[in-house]
């Protein structure tokens, strides 16, 4: 594979580039592994959700961008939108780096609806001749023709008692006040929020301090991507802490996302959990998950994560010049203590035609004749509990991707290690996720290069990367009472090359 000079990785877009990136994207579009319905990068490198947002009668979805190769380098923002969380249509680049302190990339930050505009908060990463890195928190403008300015000077300068690792901007309101919950590093080398505070948006903002997790002093040795929400009565805090370390069958990811759920007193600067934090995907590939700055659904929350992690690879699609995708948007909410996670109501949408169907062993519908489709959504009812297996592009006489329920113990296993391509294999290539209840029902979003796995319709999700090759196409099911049904979905995004 190429190996990418530091000048070809730090390289802004000018207009100049576009048919460099028109070429590179043809030859993108023809990968086997461009995804119907889920959002992927127009080319290069996608990473973070950024400034997700309702605003302008739309979804707003920007994302972490090298534009040149499937590499990280220098970050540019991409914007798409929606309006049903579910269709998805390019926009074309959103901020790319011009100033001295965003000279090495615009990071990651948040999105906040104020009126007719749309802020964007995010990280300058700045570096100097000796390429010491200098973290700025920036600030600018959407309006609602999609025109972006900046503001010249950060709203946040580097914090002193932290490390150079200071990043991710969540900006939100609060009692009438403007907060930012950033992730930092401390001089332990300890993973921290900060809290700062202002009455303006563009101003005055000041530190608070540290935003404490009461029972515990810092995570990991650093925190990337904190985002704070309130879902009906309860907050969510969630974040990205990298360096935890793997517990059993849990926190199997190189980095993990986690949530808390509980309460927050800003004026003590302190968040108090309901109890341990937990990951928010049980999965291969899931990371830095962002929710939505919006009010369309009450008592609830929308969020997008990003479909990899950090130092992930993904030789099969970085061979075509692109790297990675963006999860399905899922709604969360609190029930009965719990976060649930289900995908957008819109989903229902995308369902086309029957391929499968069977309720209670009783075959009604068979358009596949054991052939595994390319892209499929597929809904499971479990009502008595029983054990019962999928088995996604296996191979003659070969598994493939192996979906299990094992009553007696409980748990379900998903399985990838049989697949032809393996990806990030030493941070596993199974994960076994407990069900103290049982399995009720699965639900599975196989796209042409995913799978996402809605477990007992939300209390868990699976998320998985996979690259079948036409020869894995064999789909196996096997269960007792066990009612099935199997949909072609509808294709959702448009791959079409805006810059
Ligand atoms: C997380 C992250 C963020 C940073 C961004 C840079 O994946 O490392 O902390 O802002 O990616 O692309």
């Amino acid at each position: 594979m190429k190996q990418w000079t530091n000048e070809e990785r730090y390289r802004t877009y000018q207009e100049s580039d576009k048919k460099e990136l028109q070429a590179l994207h043809e030859t993108i579009a023809a990968s086997r592994w461009r995804e119907d319905y889920h959002v992927q990068p127009v080319t290069g490198l996608m990473n973070d959700p950024n400034g997700f947002s309702y605003f302008n009668g739309k979804w707003q979805l920007f994302y972490q961008w090298f534009p040149f190769g499937p590499v990280h380098g220098m970050k540019h923002w991409y914007r798409v939108s929606s309006e049903d969380l579910v269709n998805w249509k390019n926009e074309g680049l959103a901020l790319k780096p011009e100033l001295l302190s965003e000279n090495y990339g615009c990071y990651s930050g948040s999105a906040l609806v104020q009126d007719d505009d749309l802020y964007l908060a995010y990280t300058g990463n700045s570096k100097d001749y000796e390429l010491k890195r200098h973290p700025y928190q920036l600030l600018a403008k959407m309006d609602k023709e999609g025109r972006i300015t900046k503001l010249p000077k950060p709203i946040i300068y580097p914090q002193t008692g932290y490390t150079e690792h200071q990043r991710d901007p969540k900006l939100f309101e609060y009692k009438g006040r403007y907060y930012i919950l950033l992730g930092a590093q401390n001089e332990e080398k300890k993973g921290v929020f900060l809290i700062f505070e202002s009455n303006d948006v563009e101003y005055g903002w000041q530190l608070k301090g540290e935003l404490k997790v009461r029972g515990y002093e810092s995570f990991g040795y650093m925190v990337e991507c904190p985002d704070i929400e309130k879902v009906g009565d309860k907050w969510l805090l969630l974040f990205s802490p990298q360096g935890l370390e793997a517990e059993g069958d849990r926190f199997q990811q190189k980095f993990n996302n986690v949530y808390f759920i509980g309460d927050l007193d800003l004026e003590n600067l302190e968040f108090i959990p309901d109890g341990p934090f937990e990951e928010l995907d049980c999965g291969f590939d899931f990371y830095a998950a962002q929710c939505a700055n919006q009010n369309v659904f009450e008592n609830a929350a929308v969020m997008c994560g990003w479909f990899s992690c950090a130092d992930y690879t993904c030789p099969p699609t970085e061979e075509q010049g692109w790297a990675h995708l963006m999860s399905l948007p899922r709604i969360l909410t609190i029930e009965d203590g719990k976060l649930m996670q289900r995908p957008a109501p819109d989903m229902k949408k995308l369902e086309g035609e029957v391929l499968f169907k069977a309720e209670n062993g009783t075959i009604t519908a068979d358009k596949l004749h054991g052939l595994m489709p390319r892209t499929a959504i597929i809904h499971l009812e479990n009502p008595s509990l029983q054990s019962t297996e999928l088995s996604l592009y296996s191979k003659n006489g070969r598994r493939g991707f192996e979906i299990s329920y094992d009553r007696n113990a409980k748990v379900l296993t998903v399985d990838r290690s049989a697949l032809n391509h393996q990806i990030n294999e030493e941070f596993g290539a199974v994960r076994r996720i407990a069900l103290e209840n049982g399995l009720t029902s699965l639900d599975v979003y196989v796209d042409r290069s995913s799978v996402e796995i809605f477990v007992n319709n939300g209390e868990k999700v699976v998320s998985a990367r996979v690259f079948p090759e036409a020869d894995e196409r064999i789909l196996r099911m096997g269960g007792k009472d066990i009612n099935l049904s199997i949909y072609s979905p509808l294709k959702s995004v448009e791959d079409n090359f805006i810059i």
